[in-house]
């Protein structure tokens, strides 16, 4: 049978990974999908760039449109990233009827809704496994794997580059903003690291696999988003002393009051396996009624791995593609007509544990005090570190670092106690407040 052809928009890391990874293991691959897949068309604005990419016999082009409306290509895969002609092209190859492949996890976490309505209108697929943690799968594992199950609740470590900032931070004590430098220098972080370091690229990702986990909408706009930016050195260090990790978490879970959707940097028991994802790794865990807690780990960017993830898409779609549409595994693993309408809790509803720090005039009472208005406010301690006057502020020092680990509480409940907490003339500076998740 004729090989599936497909045209490859974007020809950078990731496109070069793929044609490497069709070619090498083109036999094993066509043994699995039917028939074989051959990339047939390239179209980067840098056509050298892609005639170095694409080999020979492949016709490269600088406009993308010159793919979509060849009449030969079967598949598209887009892998030029963002959210503005990335969304004309993937919306406009749909128009044609050509399935998409894509690793553009911005694009579908906000216009999701839009392209996935407009594919199924059409009845072709769009595929993204390659859009969430790389080559792990677990698009396909929460699509298909674990489809039994109700699914309670996901977490993540989606975000290579900022584990690494923070692997870095623990093991050499150093700041923020010394490791993002070397990160750079390493060529880990992008140059303008912004959607990685503010947590947006991980909120991307884990806003996908929230409406595939629950069967909602994409939401990006309603998930709570911070990144690792203003995280010290000196918390990575208590909290270790502690016996916990600080780890960029995302975070979706089912709740009786809705959907919580969260990214954040959470404390994790040193003793989980998802503390010890270190570097610019990337895991998941996800917890299903059925199955309970299961664990996917590899890596979660670079060019053969994303490649993994764009080809099993590729196979994914040539199996299915002569399939009756309303046999192909729905876009977000719910079929659109049964969509749930849970609503994303706004962050002052979602329930979880908290380390305070806070840098206090070391005197008789404070303590009590701080405790006072927590107990007033309902929120029960587990766990208190203070540390010595003299380690904190040098020998002399009359402040001290109160660190206070939460049982559950609501955040709104929280941040009202907090500002009472600020008030205090005792309180020096602002308190630091860091989720934590037990993953239990
Ligand atoms: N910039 C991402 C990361 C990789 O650091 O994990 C692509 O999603």
């Amino acid at each position: 049978m004729k090989s599936i052809q497909v045209g490859l928009l974007g020809a950078g890391t990731v496109g070069s990974g793929t044609f490497k990874v069709l070619q090498r293991n083109q036999e094993e691959i066509k043994r699995r999908a039917g028939r074989g897949i051959e990339i047939t068309m390239v179209a980067d604005l840098d056509t050298a760039r892609a005639r170095e990419v694409a080999g020979e016999g492949v016709k490269v082009v600088a406009d993308a449109r010159e793919v979509i409306a060849n009449p030969d290509i079967d598949i598209v895969i887009e892998l030029i990233g963002g959210y503005g002609i990335a969304r004309q092209l993937v919306l406009e190859a749909i128009a044609a009827g050509k399935h998409v492949v894509t690793a553009n996890k911005a694009l579908l976490a906000v216009h999701g809704t839009e392209i996935f309505a407009a594919a199924h209108a059409k009845g072709v697929m769009v595929a993204f496994e390659a859009a969430v943690a790389g080559g792990i799968p677990i698009i396909k594992a929460l699509r298909e794997g674990l489809t039994a199950n109700s699914i309670q609740w996901l977490a993540g470590i989606i975000n290579g580059t900022t584990n690494f900032i923070l692997s870095e931070m623990r093991d050499k004590g150093l700041d923020f903003a010394t490791v993002l430098k070397e990160a750079q220098r390493l060529g880990y972080a992008e140059a303008d690291p912004t959607f990685d370091i503010e947590g947006v690229d991980a909120a991307h990702k884990v806003t996908l696999m929230s409406a595939i986990a629950f069967g909602i909408p994409v939401q990006f706009d309603k998930a709570h988003v911070e990144g690792i930016t203003k995280l010290a050195a000196q918390d990575i260090k208590y909290a270790e002393q502690l016996g916990y990790r600080i780890k960029l978490l995302g975070v979706t879970k089912r709740t009786a009051q809705g959907i919580e959707l969260r990214v954040h940097p959470s404390l994790v028991p040193s003793k989980r396996l998802l503390a010890n994802v270190e570097g610019a790794m990337n895991a998941v865990v996800v917890h299903g009624d059925a199955v309970g807690t299961t664990l996917y780990y590899g890596k979660g960017a670079g060019s053969e791995p994303t490649a993994s993830a764009v080809i099993a898409d590729l196979v994914d779609i040539t199996r299915l593609h002569t399939a009756d549409a309303a046999h192909r595994v729905p876009h977000l693993a719910f079929h659109p007509d049964a969509m749930s309408d849970l609503k994303v809790l706004p962050m002052a509803e979602v329930v979880t544990s908290y380390y305070l720090r806070l840098r206090v005039a070391d005197q008789a009472g404070v303590l009590a005090k701080v405790t006072g208005l927590l107990a007033t406010a309902g929120i029960s301690i587990d766990a208190v570190l203070q540390r010595e006057a003299d380690e904190v502020g040098g020998e002399g020092s009359t402040q001290t670092d109160l660190i206070i680990l939460t049982h559950d509480a609501r955040e709104g409940t929280v941040d009202d106690v907090l500002a009472e907490l600020q008030a205090l003339p005792t309180v020096l500076e602002p308190i630091v407040r860091i989720r934590k998740e037990e993953l239990k």
